[in-house]
């Protein structure tokens, strides 16, 4: 009987939280998820290799139960995502012989995607990230060479955002990154979105990922970043796939269990990341989690180990972190 962590943000911002189908057929996750979030996000379910099954061939029957639920129960919803780099289908960059399309080809098969999938859900998504991970700080012009670079150069990114308003001019529309408290990084999308801005590209919002960890990056690294995006005239900025891992960056550490100690450190950071969260509310309009509860984290997947960076533990116990949110004083 936990108390209802939207209710507790209401007067703030939407509290988010990403989900898979799995959790979408479960009775106790959906429960869950209507008390204590009023967004989510489809983890993987609208991204392109999973929505199409071939050239011009589509299959949203997953992606509409997404749409379905959120607009039932009057949650909001935000797509993820249109252009990455990762999954997306390898045919989709290449013609029938395996050979890599041209640059007008490719565009051309970006816009029928864009239309397609932005269009059928026209009205009901309220942020769509429409490009992800465009950015590489280690490049000497800012750009990721993926194929979209290689092929297109970085013309698919405005042209992305042209063709989503396009089809669903009510939508916002972000560009969405992890990391983007390197200084690197944070200047080369700044720059970027402002440019697009200055070409009357409709781009409304950037997202910030923030996959973190208890120790980096910083709070105070944070709100640089946000300081410096929020003085971009009508920008809007959601935090798009939070997490807290218990670990650095490649770090050869292994918690079999979360320590005490480690819940009240994570905790407090949680704290005064929804502080700052808070004080920029002008600006944050959505702040979602990357995943319901800690056993069901994509990081566990991803580096094999036991990890604990969401809000409740597998039991649906609120974790001090989740305390931390609803009332500070309370913890030791
Ligand atoms: O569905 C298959 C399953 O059939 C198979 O048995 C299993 C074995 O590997 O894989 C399952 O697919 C996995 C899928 O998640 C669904 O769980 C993929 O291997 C795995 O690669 C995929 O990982 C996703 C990751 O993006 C891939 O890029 C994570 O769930 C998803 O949370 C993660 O999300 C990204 C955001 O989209 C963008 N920002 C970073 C974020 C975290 O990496």
């Amino acid at each position: 009987n936990l108390p209802s962590l939207k209710e507790k943000y209401k007067e703030d911002f939407k509290v988010g939280v990403a989900i898979g189908y799995g959790e979408l057929i479960s009775d106790i996750d959906t429960q869950f998820i209507k008390k204590h979030f009023n967004s989510i996000t489809p983890g993987n379910e609208m991204k392109p290799e999973s929505v199409l099954k071939g050239p011009n061939n589509y299959d949203f029957t997953i992606a509409d139960a997404f749409v379905d639920f959120a607009t039932k129960n009057k949650m909001g919803i935000r797509g993820h995502t249109l252009v990455w780099h990762n999954q997306t289908p390898d045919w989709f960059f290449k013609d029938e012989n395996g050979n890599f399309l041209k640059k007008d080809e490719l565009l051309k098969r970006l816009k029928n995607h864009i239309y397609t999938v932005v269009s059928r859900y026209k009205g009901k998504i309220y942020a769509w990230d429409v490009v992800n991970e465009a950015i590489d700080e280690t490049q000497p012009d800012g750009y990721r060479r993926s194929n979209w670079y290689n092929i297109c150069g970085p013309e698919y990114i405005e042209k992305a955002f042209i063709w989503a308003h396009e089809a669903d001019p009510q939508a916002k529309l972000f560009y969405n990154d992890y990391n983007t408290e390197i200084p690197q990084k944070r200047m080369f999308i700044y720059n970027m979105i402002k440019n697009l801005k200055a070409k009357g590209v409709p781009i409304h919002g950037i997202g910030l990922q923030c996959h973190i960890n208890i120790d980096n990056p910083s709070v105070e690294d944070i709100e640089e970043t946000i300081k410096l995006f929020s003085t971009i005239p009508g920008l809007e900025i959601q935090i798009t796939e939070l997490d807290m891992s218990f670990y650095q960056w490649g770090s050869s550490v292994y918690y079999a269990e979360p320590s005490r100690e480690m819940l009240l450190k994570q905790a407090k950071k949680y704290y005064e990341l929804f502080n700052l969260f808070k004080k920029y509310k002008n600006v944050i309009k959505s702040v979602t989690f990357w995943g319901l509860k800690d056993d069901n984290s994509w990081l566990r997947g991803v580096f094999n180990k036991p990890d604990f960076p969401l809000l409740f533990d597998e039991h649906y116990d609120g974790k001090p972190a989740f305390w931390a949110l609803i009332d500070y004083s309370i913890l030791p």
